[in-house]
């Protein structure tokens, strides 16, 4: 099995099995993603071929890469060496407000919430609307009813239950946290939806919501990225899956070409030696 575990960017050359080479239906394309943090190589040789309405899931052990990867896509790290081509252009964002301004939206393992603010404008940060009318768009009004209204929909939609949109998330649990995060994310990402484990927190009705707007952003033709540890999950709405070791891309499948032990092998190494 040398072609799955090769350390080059020949990963997605390899299309016998896997999603193809990159065309026009292509979002994105990491290749050779590298990044040190001191003596801790965590990209090294990170690779990602994302299609046009497709949910990749990524999957790898603790400490493979993943969140690293989908922070280098983000643009809240900046990897030390390869390509990302956004829509076939070359893309190097300078911060996260680059990859927002591009479509791409994000929900990171640690949700990167405001505490002091309230749900709803936890849902909007930065994008708050303004008032209809002169006068609104003169003292930049907000319009905190509809940020109230999006948000609330928003969270329907994932069948999340918060309390008060307008208090503060603070005192939320880790799973209305999460749900915050996603319905953010489903609200905004016009191109590429990136969850890095968007159902760690969350009770089983909850995940099940969350898997539902995955497959909702899809039939929009939003691309979805998807970290998750749970195979479940995965072969329910993913259509491939990537798998990292040790910040590298080790292999790519359809889902449809693959069982849980073909996953499993490629994710412990053990297809190597079977
Ligand atoms: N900012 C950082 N500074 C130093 N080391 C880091 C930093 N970010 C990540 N690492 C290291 O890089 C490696 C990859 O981490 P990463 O968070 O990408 O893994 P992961 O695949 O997301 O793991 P998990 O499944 O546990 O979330 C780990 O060894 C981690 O300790
Ligand atoms: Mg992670």
């Amino acid at each position: 099995m040398n072609g799955d575990t090769a350390a080059s960017p020949a990963t997605l050359q390899d299309d016998a099995r896997s999603g193809g080479r990159p065309d026009s239906t292509s979002v994105l394309v990491a290749t050779d993603l590298r990044k040190n943090f001191g003596a801790v190589a965590a990209l090294a040789g990170a690779s990602l071929h994302l299609r046009r309405g497709e949910v990749m899931a990524l999957m790898g052990d603790n400490g493979a890469g993943k969140s690293t990867l989908v922070k280098s896509i983000a643009g809240v790290v900046v990897p030390d060496s390869g390509e990302i081509l956004i829509n076939g252009e070359p893309r190097r964002f300078a911060g996260p407000g680059d990859a927002l301004r591009a479509g791409i939206e994000t929900v990171y393992q640690d949700l990167a919430l405001v505490d002091s603010m309230s749900a709803s404008e936890n849902v909007f940060l930065g994008r708050e609307p303004v008032k209809a009318g002169p006068l609104g768009r003169l003292f930049k009004l907000v319009d905190r009813r509809r940020m109230a209204d999006d948000a609330g929909q928003a969270l329907a939609g994932i069948g999340a239950k918060i309390p008060s949109l307008a208090d503060s998330v603070s005192a939320m649990s880790g799973g209305q946290r999460q749900a915050l995060a996603v319905a953010r994310a489903m609200l905004w990402g016009k191109n590429i939806v990136m969850l890095d484990e968007p159902t760690a927190a969350l009770g089983v009705q909850e995940s099940e919501g969350v898997l539902e707007i995955i497959s909702a952003l899809k039939s929009q033709d939003v691309s979805v990225l998807m970290i998750s540890h749970n195979l479940e999950h995965v072969f329910k709405v993913a259509d491939r899956v990537t798998v990292m070791r040790q910040g590298r891309t080790v292999g790519e499948r359809h889902i449809r070409d693959v069982v849980a032990n073909d996953i499993v092998g490629l994710i412990t190494g053990g297809s190597e030696v079977s």
